[in-house]
């Protein structure tokens, strides 16, 4: 089906295809290129056409007058942990009485108690609850996700889980990118024998998971307590012999080697970051890796926020992601991660814009298909009642549903503007 949607007040992050091959860094990251008076023309749940209003022919199909109204690309999530059992509330209230994150975890909560309630639970229902977060991250203008797995910590409830991620992925309108994520924490009963869960990770996982083609992505906990930068360097390697790309958890308490391993081995991402040396800084600015910031995951952790302004003057490759998690980010509004991402890291409303749209898509390979006003990109879009200026989105904080969503060429969820 063709739909014409005409008087866009402002086309926001219209792009060449050709430009969206490399990932934004320094300058680039700096503008956010837009059309006035626009039209765009979607045909099959694709971009087909986009020009000025005055290049616009007769309306011949659906067309929708959009009265000055902007539209943007939707977000693109490229590091959350949707599958999970339940909310972690009491310790929420722990940590409010006192308690680090690092605490509850040495304890046996955290990632290990997700894990154990995930076991637990069958994978229909498993799937229920990740369908019904993943209708709200939609509603909430998101147009594309990455997920993890991780709340395992076995080689079944791993792969338990990764099926859950595939069956959304195949049923989910938007495009779903799976990570495995089994070395996430050495389950507390293998705490004095970590070398076997490695080894189950290493020789069990990996192999089942790249036969059963259930993950493009590898990921670790780099971390102090979690993984070493030497495990992780083993699990990196061991997922590129079996065709997994890697992106890693690092930095999110202590500087523990994860950059450094990163860089040599060329991997795709490092997340978190909230804690960086300068040598680390430089380190990045001078490779592709894309550093990916989960501002929303410092703010409930009341963790020191990630340096972005530091990043993107070093030249470095920035993305921004949620995190979605029920311990460290239990929100997947992508509209409070630019919030906090302007007001916390200090960057501007277009980097901040740029680094959760045409980067975020580049870092999962969907560049060209998501995060961009492109002609051959899905139409996912986001049309915004009343936008005066890209800042108003961060300026807002939340924008609670002050928008309206397209995915695939279709209005999605309830807020629709009629024809
Ligand atoms: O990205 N840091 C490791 N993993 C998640 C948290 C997972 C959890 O606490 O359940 C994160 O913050
Ligand atoms: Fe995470």
């Amino acid at each position: 089906m063709r739909t014409i949607l005409y008087h866009i007040g402002r086309l926001w992050q219209y792009r060449r295809r050709e430009a969206l091959e490399t990932a934004l860094r320094g300058e680039a990251l700096k503008q956010v290129p837009y059309l006035d008076n626009a039209y765009l023309i979607i045909d099959d749940g694709r971009i087909v056409e986009v020009g000025p209003m005055e290049e616009l022919g007769t309306i011949d199909g659906q067309g929708i007058d959009l009265k000055g109204r902007d539209v943007t690309p939707c977000w693109v999530d490229c590091h959350t942990h949707l599958v999970f059992a339940a909310p972690r509330l009491e310790e929420f209230r722990m940590r409010l009485a006192g308690m680090s994150y690092e605490e509850i975890a040495a304890r046996g909560g955290g990632i290990y108690n997700s894990a154990l309630r995930l076991r637990e639970m069958s994978e229909e229902e498993l799937y229920q609850r990740a369908r019904r977060r993943l209708d709200l991250l939609i509603r909430m203008g998101t147009g594309a996700v990455e997920i993890k797995s991780g709340y395992g910590l076995d080689t079944d409830s791993e792969l338990k889980m990764l099926r859950v991620i595939d069956r959304l992925k195949r049923e989910s309108p938007i495009p779903v990118r799976a990570t495995f994520l089994g070395a996430h924490a050495i389950p507390p009963p293998y705490r004095d024998r970590r070398e076997k869960y490695l080894e189950e990770v290493l020789y069990e996982m990996v192999p089942r998971i790249a036969e059963e083609q259930l993950a493009a992505y590898i990921d670790v906990f780099c971390e102090r307590g979690y993984f070493t930068a030497e495990e992780t360097e083993q699990i990196i390697l061991q997922g590129a012999k079996y065709g997994l790309k890697a992106r890693l958890h690092t930095n999110q308490f202590s500087s523990s080697g994860g950059i450094e391993v990163a860089v040599r081995h060329r991997i795709v991402s490092v997340d978190h970051l909230e804690v960086l040396t300068d040598e680390e800084i430089q380190l990045l600015s001078q490779s592709e890796v894309m550093a990916t910031l989960l501002p929303g995951a410092a703010f409930f952790l009341r963790s020191p926020f990630p340096k972005g302004r530091a990043l993107v003057d070093s030249g470095a490759r920035l993305a921004l992601a949620s995190d979605f998690n029920p311990g460290s980010c239990p929100t997947p509004n992508m509209f409070f991660v630019q919030a906090l991402a302007c007001l916390r890291c200090g960057l501007t409303p277009e980097e901040a814009f740029n680094a959760a749209t045409v980067n975020a898509a580049y870092s999962l390979d969907l560049q060209g298909e998501v995060g961009a006003i492109a002609v051959g990109a899905r139409a996912n879009l986001l049309v915004f009642d009343e936008l005066k200026d890209l800042a108003q989105i961060s300026y807002e904080i939340c924008n609670t549903l002050q928008h309206s969503v397209i995915i695939n060429g279709k209005w999605y969820g309830s807020n629709q503007i009629r024809p």
